[in-house]
């Protein structure tokens, strides 16, 4: 069995009105480094917070998940993780995990599975399919649940337009964040955001900025959310004041992502940093671009 390294994306997940359903790729990234071994391991170089080290390890739990898929036995094997992506802040650190010991354990299967197979395994083992979704495609992508398990849809995001991250030194799972929200929503809401998410969609594949300004406003999941990041509204405004198109949590937060043209973006992260730090929630701003590749594998080191 050769060694290979598997390499995997950050994300940001609902984007405003897409909750559940969009996401993009963020150019922090996930290595995973895996050998054959006398028993499971794993290490974790670097930003490594209380990532677990034993079997429940999610990129163990992602391996052996499409192990069972496969019917195969996998393993053992020794994992060295090594990630840029921020722990708890809604930058999908487990999803990276996840696809990263999917895509892993498919490789070493010969990569018998294509990716919308690798894709319901782990919107499985995630409990939703948004950030897998990019975190394996890459780019911008749209998630449709369909009764055979979930579909992915790519776009290629607006190269002009830069994302502007603000993440807050706090954390917050996404089991609480999700605890927060209402289980129905009142149809004038659902309305609303099915609008503003089909006007998304039209702004990405026009690169249509002010269009996107328009379309970036929830009513589904953001408000119930308000009480676990108290400094949204404030954070969006101010970088919206600053020259963003639009602003919205960061999939189940605590990191908000604004979207704002290159020349404007530095200018961005600076208003957000500063309200957020006026509002009690200091932390630290980042401009990006949206990665257009979403899990590779590199072989033989
Ligand atoms: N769509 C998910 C949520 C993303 O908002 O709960 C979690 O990162």
């Amino acid at each position: 069995m050769s060694d290979l390294r598997v390499r995997v994306p950050a994300t940001s997940a609902n984007l405003g009105p897409g909750f559940d359903a969009f996401a993009v790729a963020l150019p922090l990234l996930a290595e995973f480094d895996v050998k054959p071994a006398r028993a499971w391991s794993v290490t974790v170089e670097g930003n490594g917070g209380d990532v677990p080290i034993g079997e429940d390890n999610l990129f163990i739990v992602g391996a052996m998940a499409a192990a069972k898929t496969l019917g195969q036995t996998i393993g053992p094997l020794h994992v060295t993780q090594r990630s840029a992506i921020p722990l708890g802040r809604g930058l999908g650190s487990s999803a990276a995990a996840i696809v990263g010991g999917i895509v892993a354990a498919n490789a070493l299967a010969g990569e018998p599975l294509g990716r919308r197979a690798l894709l319901r395994i782990a919107a499985d083992v995630e409990g939703h399919a948004d950030n897998v979704a990019a975190a394996l495609y890459g780019a911008f992508t749209i998630t449709l649940p369909s009764a055979d398990g979930p579909i992915a849809a790519r776009f290629a995001f607006p190269s002009a337009w830069r994302a502007c991250l603000f993440v807050p030194t706090s954390q917050l799972t996404t089991k609480e964040a999700r605890a927060a929200l209402p289980k129905d929503v009142p149809r004038a809401d659902a309305v609303f955001n099915l609008a503003h998410a089909s006007a998304f969609v039209a702004a990405v594949l026009r690169a249509d900025g002010a269009m996107l300004s328009l379309a970036m406003h929830d009513r589904l999941h953001q408000a119930a959310r308000l009480r676990l990041v108290p400094a949204l509204d404030e954070i969006v405004s101010a970088a919206r004041g600053g020259g963003a198109f639009g602003a919205a949590l960061s999939g189940a937060g605590p990191a908000v992502i604004a979207f704002a043209p290159a020349r404007l973006a530095s200018r961005v992260t600076a208003t957000m940093e500063e309200a957020a730090t006026v509002a009690g929630t200091p932390g630290r701003g980042r401009v990006v671009r949206i990665r257009a590749a979403g899990a590779q594998v590199v072989r033989n080191q």
